[in-house]
């Protein structure tokens, strides 16, 4: 703990707790605190049932941590949590600590038809680009999309969907106070990239899952035909934590063809099955390079590797998108490739339907 921190977890100390009785430390609401650069950042874990009273205490904190030496700027997020006041969070914390949470009370996940979860076993493969375009070909085809950005290490929808420097609004809503999701190409959008004011977040497991719990609980969807989840990029415990806590309907597992990537794109078949969870379908990515100048095409990773591999695991192939350099520079200007026309379009406007044909099945 740095000096800052430690000046700072005495002042909370001294900042009460809702019920008056203790003060937040002792309590366990903190759920973690850094501080670089005049930067600290607080987390402070709450029962979903108490954000709206605890907005009072937020401001306690932030005016308390405003207030010392060497502090510029200051951030205090609640995090949903199911811990009991009265126990401290740490102690209650079940044997899998990366498993999320959902509020108790929390009426199913009756706000969405269809949960789909986007995963890679490694990042880089194109994962988040084929969630966004899938998430907005299913919009431009009459559906009620969201997306969640699952990728607390490296959040891409607000890129992706041009909602870079987006900052997310809390509203009350039936009674709970919920974020607003942004809304791009008739998608609605979740990411941790809403919510914190710097690049990839460096919280540690249990914070992480406190957020992305959050960001699917205590977010003002309305009603939903499909939620697609860009997952966090791995097969390890926090991804199964994840799945088991959000329970998609299915997964698309997204692969290159290299022989290296599809045997990655097994454990991810594998992950899934260990909590029941089928594999709707695996989307090749960067399957051929398309030549920008002549368009002739190349297959340099090999071809028909993916769909080899889901013959093999009995998954259908939902599509295959090539490389091209159209989908990375719609990708970084914020305006995804399905949102337009164009042969590149049209194969995320088929994925969607493929995956729709297998939903409404
Ligand atoms: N089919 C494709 N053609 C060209 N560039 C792609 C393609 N798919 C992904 N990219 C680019 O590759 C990079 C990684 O993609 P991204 O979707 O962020 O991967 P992941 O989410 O798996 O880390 C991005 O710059 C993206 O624009
Ligand atoms: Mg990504």
């Amino acid at each position: 703990m740095s000096y800052s921190e430690s000046v700072a977890l005495k002042a909370l100390a001294k900042v009460q707790d809702l019920s008056g009785k203790r003060d937040i430390v002792a309590a366990g609401r903190l759920g973690d605190m850094s501080f670089q650069d005049g930067y600290l950042r607080a987390i402070l874990l709450i029962d979903p049932k108490e954000a709206e009273a605890f907005e009072v205490v937020r401001l306690n904190v932030e005016e308390t941590l405003k207030n010392l030496d060497g502090v510029e700027r200051v951030s205090v997020m609640l995090t949903a949590h199911k811990a009991a006041p009265e126990i401290a969070p740490r102690q209650k914390r079940s044997a899998n600590p990366h498993q999320a949470r959902r509020p108790e009370g929390y009426q199913g996940d009756a706000f969405v038809d269809h949960v789909i979860a986007v995963s890679s076993a490694k990042g880089g493969v194109g994962k988040s680009t084929i969630a966004v375009n899938l998430a907005v070909a299913l919009a431009r085809q009459g559906k009620k999309v969201g997306l969640l950005d699952a990728d607390i290490h490296g959040p891409s929808a607000p890129i992706l969907l041009g909602l870079k420097g987006k900052r997310a609004v809390t509203v009350e809503t039936e009674g709970r106070r919920l974020i607003k999701p942004f809304e791009s190409y008739g998608v609605k959008a979740m990411s941790i990239g809403f919510l914190t004011d710097d690049g990839p977040v460096v919280w540690r497991g249990p914070m992480v899952q406190g957020a992305i719990s959050r960001m699917l609980w205590d977010v003002d969807w309305g009603h939903l035909d499909v939620l697609i989840i860009d997952m966090p990029p791995g097969t390890g415990d926090p991804q199964l934590g994840l799945a088991q806590d959000i329970k998609p309907r299915g997964a698309v597992i997204v692969s290159t063809p290299q022989d290296l990537a599809l045997a990655d794109a097994r454990k991810g078949v594998a992950m899934f099955g260990k909590v029941d969870i089928p594999v709707l379908g695996l989307v090749e990515n960067m399957s051929v390079f398309i030549c920008p100048d002549c368009g002739s095409s190349h297959d340099i990773f090999g071809t028909g590797g993916v769909k080899a591999e889901a013959d093999k695991l009995n998954v259908p192939l939902l599509g295959q998108a090539p490389l091209h350099i159209s989908i990375r520079e719609s990708g970084d200007n914020g305006v995804p490739i399905a949102s337009g026309e164009g042969p590149e379009s049209d194969i995320f406007h088929s994925i969607a339907q493929n995956l729709m044909a297998i939903l409404l099945a």
